[in-house]
């Protein structure tokens, strides 16, 4: 069963082909003049998606050698997202699939990240904890079957990839931060300065990285911090700062696998791309854990994640027909509850 696959919820315009769960070929084009405006600009990125899709989907099918007649399912992110933005690939895939008379499957992009682990691993058991850490979300899922997912714990206030970006400006590192704070982090000292992360009483599996932000940039003024003057301030600020925050990932996902007394575990979403955490979740391996990671061009956003996604959901559902309905629209829904996943 081959699938062509769409992602264009953000500022990446990508386009997968699948044969069954496994990807042929993945092509991302990132949108990485946002960073002149230190952010992604909704407008723009839907106007540049617009313009490069047919592009982008052509040497998808080009790279997999497979001709867009031999397709069998399409599938497209449709929700969260920014909704200009979703509306680009969600329209095009359902075009392309009404006029080929396929089913059309409905990606929920945040189950793309939990199932993106996946991509290109031999095998996988449920039941599994997944974290799912990127640009707007920070989530811990108990998934205890294809889409039966138990929402566990998230972010109160800012998603873990959005405090790397915010901190990584206040540094005048550029965006997206992440891998720039990763990149500086290295030469750093992560003892240098203890950054608190919030304690939210009652919720233990909930996040909160707002806090660290606001700690960050009153140190900063505390030592008037100059950014490009000393390379080693940086560093050493770079390292404390992802200890802080990797620390709370990876102690509230352990807390949950021992309560729970579940073996497996995925890390997806951006920021599973950082060194430090993948490190720490990795280290859990000595101790008969099985820990999924995706490798690096599936954890930040990638239309191969949503067509395994959409293969799982197509081949594990009893009625095959309600993927003709093409009358349902994309959600932009920036605040993950427990109906999204
Ligand atoms: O999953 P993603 O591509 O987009 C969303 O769905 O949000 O995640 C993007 C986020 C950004 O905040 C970026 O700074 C972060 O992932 N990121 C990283 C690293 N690479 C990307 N954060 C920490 N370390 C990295 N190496
Ligand atoms: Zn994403």
């Amino acid at each position: 069963m081959y699938t062509l696959a769409f992602e264009t919820s953000c500022d990446e315009t990508s386009v997968a082909v699948l044969k069954n769960d496994t990807v042929l070929s993945n092509i991302i084009l990132s949108q990485y003049f946002h960073s002149k405006y230190g952010g992604v600009v909704p407008e723009i990125a839907s106007r540049e998606h617009l313009k490069s899709i047919v592009e982008i989907s052509e040497k998808a099918l080009h790279d997999s050698k497979i001709n867009l007649k031999e397709i069998n399912l399409v599938a497209a992110t449709s929700e969260p997202g920014l909704i200009g933005a979703l509306l680009i690939g969600l329209n095009f895939a359902k075009s392309l699939a009404a006029s080929m008379k396929l089913p059309f499957i409905p990606v929920n992009h945040i189950q793309a990240h939990i199932y993106s682990s996946f991509i290109n691993k031999e095998k996988f058991d449920f039941p599994f904890i997944s974290l799912i850490v990127s640009g707007g979300h920070t989530l811990l899922i108990q998934a205890e079957d294809f889409f039966r997912h138990k929402l566990l714990g998230t972010t109160v206030d800012d998603a873990a990839g959005e405090a790397f970006d915010k901190v990584a400006k206040m540094l005048g590192l550029g965006y997206p931060g992440g891998p720039l704070i990763d990149k500086y982090a290295k030469s750093g000292n992560p003892d240098f300065h203890k950054f608190p992360l919030a304690y939210i009483k009652d919720r233990k599996y909930d996040f909160s990285f707002s806090g660290i932000k606001t700690s960050v940039l009153y140190f900063l003024k505390s030592i008037n911090y100059e950014p490009g003057k000393d390379e080693k301030l940086t560093a050493d600020i770079c390292a404390s700062f992802q200890k802080a925050v990797v620390d709370s990932l990876y102690k509230k996902t352990l807390n949950a696998v021992k309560e729970l007394n579940i073996k497996n575990i995925s890390v997806s979403g951006g920021v599973s791309a950082n060194s430090e955490l993948k490190e720490r979740f990795s280290g859990l391996r000595q101790n008969g854990y099985n820990i999924y990671i995706p490798e690096l061009t599936y954890s930040t956003d990638n239309a191969g994640m949503v067509g395994i996604t959409g293969y799982y959901k197509y081949i594990n559902s009893e009625d095959k027909n309600i993927f003709t309905d093409l009358s349902f629209n994309m959600k932009a829904m920036p605040r993950i509850n427990l109906h999204t996943i």
